[in-house]
């Protein structure tokens, strides 16, 4: 039996490639390895984003090692944006790898594997698909199917913003056409799926492909309208990541009018100084950011924000941090992705230097996390003695299952004897507010089963997330 084992570091555009870099080996006979040392192929799906995330591939790629030497005919791959970004020259780094490959190149890895097993010396393969975008489909997994999933609506990204390095590992933007994105979406809801989440680096500006170039605004507002009309079965739609830029009127009416849309959003604002914002290049001001937040939050009762930011980007000074910690109060965010600013190769805010130094970082990381902290715990409170309706993900530790609200907030619940409710949206009573997350006890009277799957499920991990603790990576 041949077997493989990925392992995924970075963002959701990651976990989304690592499961099509399974389906394609799985279409090539291989079945999933719960150990490295068991696997036959073993893929590393990085993110570059910060330096951190490079120097974490750094230490896994040496715990490989040992395995490749007891085991010549291991294959190694590294894929995502580390590969992208280093290409060749990680093979001279890690000399034991065998194959680097780029986002765009996931179809030519089993090519690439028979290669390297047949003794085919080491390649690295990452040309971005820039003539004839290809989008790869989730299949619906009949054995286990996903509660969740992802689909992607454009890959890439244009803004550049002055610290990101994604604009060169994920390349230029490529929006998918309508049709396939609905197509893939109502297959997925037929194959069992009641959350849909749409991948983007800045999936609001989507617009479909065919539009004449003059044409191009955001037609975000009307994909969302579409899918919801098409797919009426999905319980849940999110997206991620919009950019502040494109919250149209359109994507507000939407917030108001469609019910499986989310009322929650996580909006990256980055910085809440406007000196900071134009240096990195993030197109709008702290009062458009807090216009376009209020406006989301009226569309809709209960609309709750997160957001991203960073700290210690270069020329940050005391008072445009705590224009930041005021932003943070002033939008009400329920959680927030705090970063230390890390400079990237390529980027533009590479000629700024990196003049905040690591104890003003470490300082202004936990004063902002001590305000998130806060909101979040106030949140979490507010919801106490409240009834919601929760998506069962899984069984909890903490509880007999878990799932999240249409917001997002992680509850454990507690059901009656005997009742499954895995891939259920079930009406709940919340009675205590953890840390960062929700106790609750699952109302038995309202509950009628709908017809499951054949099949156990595949479960996924509900764990940590919303935290105020940047833990992204
Ligand atoms: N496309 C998304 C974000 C992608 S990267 C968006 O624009 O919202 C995810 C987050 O990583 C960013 O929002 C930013 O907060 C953080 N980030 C990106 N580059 C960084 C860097 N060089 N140093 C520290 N944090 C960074
Ligand atoms: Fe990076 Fe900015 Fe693009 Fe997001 S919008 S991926 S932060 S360049
Ligand atoms: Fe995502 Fe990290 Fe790449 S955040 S796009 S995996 S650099």
């Amino acid at each position: 039996m041949k077997r493989y084992l990925v392992q995924t570091f970075g963002c959701q555009m990651n976990v989304h490639d690592s499961r099509r870099i399974e389906e394609v080996l799985e279409a090539d006979g291989y079945s999933h390895a719960d150990d490295p040392s068991l696997a036959n192929v073993l893929v590393v799906n990085t993110c570059s984003v910060r330096e951190k995330a490079e120097h974490k591939l750094m230490s896994l790629l040496g715990t490989f090692r040992p395995l490749k030497e007891a085991r010549p005919d291991l294959v190694i791959a590294v894929a995502g944006c580390v590969a992208q970004q280093e290409g060749e020259k990680l093979l001279k780094k890690a000399p034991f790898v065998d194959l680097i490959i780029g986002p765009d190149n996931i179809p030519e890895l089993p090519d690439l594997v028979h290669g390297a097993q047949s003794g085919a010396p080491p390649r690295a393969r990452t040309e971005f698909d820039l003539v004839a975008p290809e989008f790869l489909v989730a299949r619906p997994r009949v054995e286990r199917p996903d509660i969740t999933a992802y689909v992607t609506v454009m890959k890439g990204c244009d803004e550049r913003c002055t610290y990101c390095i994604v604009p060169y590992t994920r390349g230029p933007e490529r929006y998918r056409p309508e049709d396939e994105i609905v197509g893939e979406i109502v297959r997925l809801v037929e194959g069992g799926v009641r959350e849909v989440t749409l991948l983007g680096q800045t999936v609001n500006s989507w617009y479909d492909p065919s539009r004449p170039k003059d044409r191009r605004d955001s037609e975000f507002a009307g994909l969302l309208r579409r899918i919801v009309e098409e797919a009426p079965d999905l319980c849940r739609l999110r997206y991620t990541s919009p950019h502040p830029r494109h919250v149209t009127p359109e994507l507000l009416r939407a917030h108001a009018e469609l019910e499986p849309l989310s009322p929650h959003v996580h909006l990256p604002v980055q910085s809440g100084s406007n000196r900071l914002l134009k240096r990195m290049l993030r197109r709008y001001t702290r009062e458009l950011y807090l216009e376009k937040a209020t406006a989301l939050k009226g569309c809709r009762e209960g609309l709750t924000l997160s957001t991203d930011i960073i700290v210690g980007f270069p020329g940050e000074t005391e008072e445009d941090f705590l224009e930041t910690l005021s932003l943070v109060r002033e939008a009400g965010f329920v959680s927030v992705f705090g970063f230390k600013y890390s400079p990237r190769p390529f980027t533009p805010a590479l000629k700024l230097g990196d003049d905040v130094s690591e104890a003003d970082k470490d300082d202004r990381l936990q004063r902002l996390f001590a305000v998130a902290e806060e909101q979040q715990q106030a949140h979490l409170r507010s919801l106490d003695t409240t009834r919601q309706r929760v998506l069962i993900e899984g069984r909890s530790k903490h509880g007999h299952f878990s799932g999240r609200t249409e917001r997002h907030e992680i509850v454990h619940v507690d059901a009656p004897e005997g009742v499954d409710p895995i891939g259920e949206v079930v009406e709940v009573d919340v009675v205590r507010a953890n840390r960062h997350s929700l106790n609750a006890v699952m109302d038995g009277a309202t509950y009628t089963p709908s017809p499951k799957p054949k099949g156990p499920r595949r479960l996924p991990m509900v764990s940590g997330g919303g935290s105020a603790q940047g833990a992204k990576l």
